[in-house]
């Protein structure tokens, strides 16, 4: 197994998000910025390498901030992509054991939708809503990531991300970012979460 972060290959064509999602940005987004965590990530861990053969002094501090940021974007990404799909691929609503759980934490999916767009579109900045499961509470609770990795609750589980950057919509929605967390419940892919889910209460 290579040791390095890799950039996964998306699971469906560039225009089967359209309309809520163009072939444009989804090329940038996952041809331009998620190859560039990518490939910043896999450098820094290079770099570390060599320090620890001797041939590198490192600003520590700074390698370990641009790393957790890099690799945060790797990972993020990743699951962002999994947790999308065409639109009605899952009706556009919580399916198996997932859905039973959002509806006894949150009331109803509806809610959910509510608290998740708030998450989004408090992130002061960049960054990320986050639906997560923490096992000790056994509780699905938003969360917010600024950047790609402030506010991250220690060992929680993500069930679903969705992403708040700019470059996640920009080009189709310009400064009304609202519209697009509208949209992207038409292209979230509840099998995935619930796959997610359910490998966690077992
Ligand atoms: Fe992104």
């Amino acid at each position: 197994m290579e040791k390095i972060f890799l950039l996964p290959d998306l699971p469906f064509d560039y225009n089967d998000l359209e309309p809520f999602m163009s072939e444009e940005t989804l090329r940038i987004h996952h041809d331009k910025h998620h190859a560039a965590y990518v490939k910043e990530a896999n450098f820094i861990l290079e770099r570390l390498d060599k320090a620890r053969e001797g041939g590198l002094e490192l600003n520590l501090k700074a390698e370990l901030k641009a790393l957790a940021f890099n690799a945060g974007g790797a990972i993020l990404h990743s699951l962002f992509w999994a947790n999308l799909a065409p639109p009605g691929t899952s009706k556009g609503e919580p399916v198996g054991s997932v859905k039973m759980a959002i509806e006894e934490e949150f009331g109803s999916f509806e809610r959910l939708k509510e608290q998740l767009n708030k998450t989004a579109m408090s992130v002061e900045g960049s960054g990320w809503a986050a639906l997560v499961y923490q096992k000790e509470t056994r509780r699905i609770l938003p969360m917010q990531i600024e950047k790609h990795d402030v506010n991250l609750y220690p060992a929680v589980q993500i069930l679903l991300v969705l992403d708040a950057f700019e470059h996640a919509y920009y080009l189709d929605y310009k400064n009304e970012k609202a519209k697009f967390f509208e949209a992207f419940w038409n292209i979230a892919n509840w099998e995935e979460v619930n796959n997610r889910f359910e490998k966690l209460i077992q």
